[in-house]
């Protein structure tokens, strides 16, 4: 069952929202053993990287897409650094409809290029950045009448809130912490109105606190004013003004949540730690959230005992030129067996 039949009291849906689906959501949330003892808390990791299109986009784009098609929409339109066009050109293939996807040109990780590719969108590469790239996306579907499909459509943040809702049944109360990296701001404010709405639901009795990771050279959040050349390796988080940001402030300010920073070598690190001890490979910017926990305990601000979850918001097969830039190279060999012995003694 994908998030609008699992959630549709919860959602906006209407008996006219079809209910379209890749199998989207109910992804898993794993106690992090290693890290968890490293760090001294109680750490969890909800792995977004095993929706459909290997990313959380696909819990808010089934319902953007599904909202579209009630509408009657004759085709979508999104900007991106590579897993929004992912997510959108899976959903538009699969329902028949036209996808326009605009990235910056050069700034799309190779898995996701690939994927915007093979699910047939039609893929346009902007020279220029995402923030340039989004401005363009929307002016282009205000112009054509075209649905756009980033998370200025409400709908999209909407179908977010479902990670939230699997959080809370799984651990069957709220984290204390819920550390997320943050772009354009979309998701931290998706998951806070979820947490909210489970609240006031009663089916959970506390709210966590807001931490949202951004990169050091994409960091307008911590900052407090936009980034006009966002840079980092990252690229999913490489955003300078994000369209979410006043309702990502508010989030974190309502929490008493923070929103810092992480330098590259930090996330790249982290993204070692989690694959090496922990056997899960998530892509650079999910990765930012265990660099900030990493480096708050560092700092000596990270209470002890808490439980955390960290949302992993992409998965690490997408980017495999940052991963193979960061490991060495297998060894070879001939077929002989005495040589292959030779090797594994190291
Ligand atoms: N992590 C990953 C893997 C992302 O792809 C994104 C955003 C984020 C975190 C940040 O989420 O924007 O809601 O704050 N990617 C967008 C895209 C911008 O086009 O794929 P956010």
């Amino acid at each position: 069952m994908g998030v609008i039949e699992r959630y549709s009291e919860l959602l906006p849906v209407t008996e006219k929202t079809p209910r379209i689906t890749l199998g989207e959501g109910n992804t898993p949330l794993v106690r992090v053993g290693n890290v968890s003892d490293m760090l001294g808390i109680d750490l969890w990791a909800k792995l977004e990287g095993c929706n459909p299109s290997g990313s959380f986009k696909d819990r808010g784009m089934v319902m953007a897409v599904a909202k579209a098609l009630e509408d009657g929409a004759k085709a979508l339109v999104c900007a991106s650094t590579g897993n929004t066009s992912a997510s959108a050109a899976a959903y538009a293939a699969a329902a028949g409809v036209p996808c326009y996807v605009l990235l910056p040109a050069g700034k799309v990780a190779l898995g996701k290029l690939a994927q915007a590719l093979m699910y047939g969108a039609a893929v346009i590469a902007v020279r220029g950045n995402f923030d340039k790239a989004l401005e363009m996306a929307r002016a282009a579907a205000e112009r054509e009448g075209f649905a756009i499909v980033n998370s200025v459509n409400p709908y999209r943040l909407w179908g977010q809130r479902s990670g939230a809702w699997e959080i809370c049944e799984v651990l069957g109360k709220a984290p204390d912490w819920h550390a997320i990296p943050v772009g354009n701001a979309g998701n931290i404010s998706a998951y806070w109105a979820g947490y909210k709405q489970y609240k006031e639901l009663g089916k959970i009795n506390t709210l966590p606190r807001m931490m949202g990771f951004q990169a050091a050279g994409a960091a307008p959040l911590v900052t407090g004013k936009p980034c006009p050349n966002p840079e980092t390796v990252a690229t999913a988080i490489r955003i300078g003004n994000p369209v979410s940001a006043h309702l990502a402030k508010e989030a974190v300010k309502e929490s008493g949540g923070e929103f810092n920073s992480v330098t590259d070598d930090e996330i790249l690190a982290a993204q070692h730690i989690l694959s090496s001890n922990g056997g899960i490979f998530a892509e650079p910017a999910s990765c930012a959230p265990l660099a900030g926990l990493i480096k708050l305990k560092k700092e000596g601000r990270l209470p002890q005992g808490i439980t955390a979850v960290m949302i992993l918001t992409g998965n690490g097969l997408k980017d495999p030129d940052t991963a193979m830039s960061q490991v060495g190279r297998p060894v070879e060999i001939g077929d002989s067996l005495e040589e292959l012995l030779e090797v594994m003694k190291g």
